[in-house]
């Protein structure tokens, strides 16, 4: 199956759903603190999804999802399901953002810190992001897809830590998850992925971890992803357009500076 390339038409719409899904983890900011829940969190998405973007929230009842947002907490990777436990000092959230609008998805997530981050919160955190940019700057036409998960990989294990090899990036459009998968990690195989091509767009969405990369899914909820260490795991995503010469950052929010 092919990669689908967008239409000048579909990208105006991509800009806007990135643009709107961008804006969601800006305005959540300043609620994400010691003694809020994650049920909260995710009723003022769902609220400022629905009602000012007047978009709509991609995972509620995608699959089953139950919430409109993931919320994965500390040793959570992702899929982590908004629930009445609520944040603490030290601890640190992934919030996940995807909204459709127009038919077109943005999908998006970053990394909080509650309170006083710990060294270890901060490194794991800060190295997942250094991942997700590093990425990015791959993204030209001309490469090849698996050359976005060599680099992604090297600058994991160069600062120690484990990139999640289940769970990738992936296309986006009018469907929420479509070819290809973005793997972050070098599979021995960068030589054979697809050529990139001006027109398509995809995530670019690396699970880091602090100690090894296995991972469980939860057999209580089907969901929530945890380490099978029980280390800490952060994650950063942007949806990516390859552009004619480059990239471009779908759903950059203003306090980035790329
Ligand atoms: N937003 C996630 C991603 O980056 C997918 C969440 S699927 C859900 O691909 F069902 F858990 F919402
Ligand atoms: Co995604
Ligand atoms: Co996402």
């Amino acid at each position: 199956m092919a990669i689908e390339i967008k239409s000048s038409k579909d990208i105006e719409k991509m800009r806007t759903a990135g643009r709107l899904a961008a804006e969601v983890l800006d305005i959540i900011k300043p609620h994400v603190r010691a003694g809020v829940s994650t049920a909260e969190l995710d009723r003022l998405c769902h609220k400022y999804i629905v009602n000012d973007l007047d978009s709509i929230p991609a995972p509620l009842n995608y699959l089953g999802f139950p919430k409109s947002i993931c919320t994965s907490v500390n040793n959570v990777v992702c899929h982590g399901i908004p629930s009445d436990k609520l944040l603490k000092k030290g601890d640190i959230v992934n919030i996940d953002i995807t909204v459709i609008k127009d038919g077109y998805h943005g999908d998006t997530s970053k990394m909080f810190i509650v309170g006083k981050p710990s060294v270890k919160a901060q490194r794991i955190c800060r190295v997942a992001q250094e991942c997700m940019y590093i990425g990015i700057k791959k993204v030209k036409p001309g490469i090849r897809l698996g050359e976005i998960g060599r680099a992604i990989g090297a600058h994991a294990i160069k600062n120690n830590c484990s990139v999640v090899r289940d769970y990738c990036g992936h296309g986006i459009g009018l469907k929420f998850h479509s070819e290809p998968q973005v793997l972050h990690y070098d599979d021995g195989k960068v030589d054979q992925s697809p050529i990139l091509e001006e027109g398509m767009t995809f995530t670019i969405e690396p699970m880091i971890n602090l100690g090894g990369h296995e991972v469980s899914t939860s057999i209580v909820d089907g969901w929530t992803v945890t380490t099978k260490d029980r280390s800490l795991s952060a994650q950063w995503e942007h949806t990516i357009l390859v552009t004619n010469n480059g990239h471009e950052i779908l759903t950059i929010r203003d306090e980035e500076f790329l």
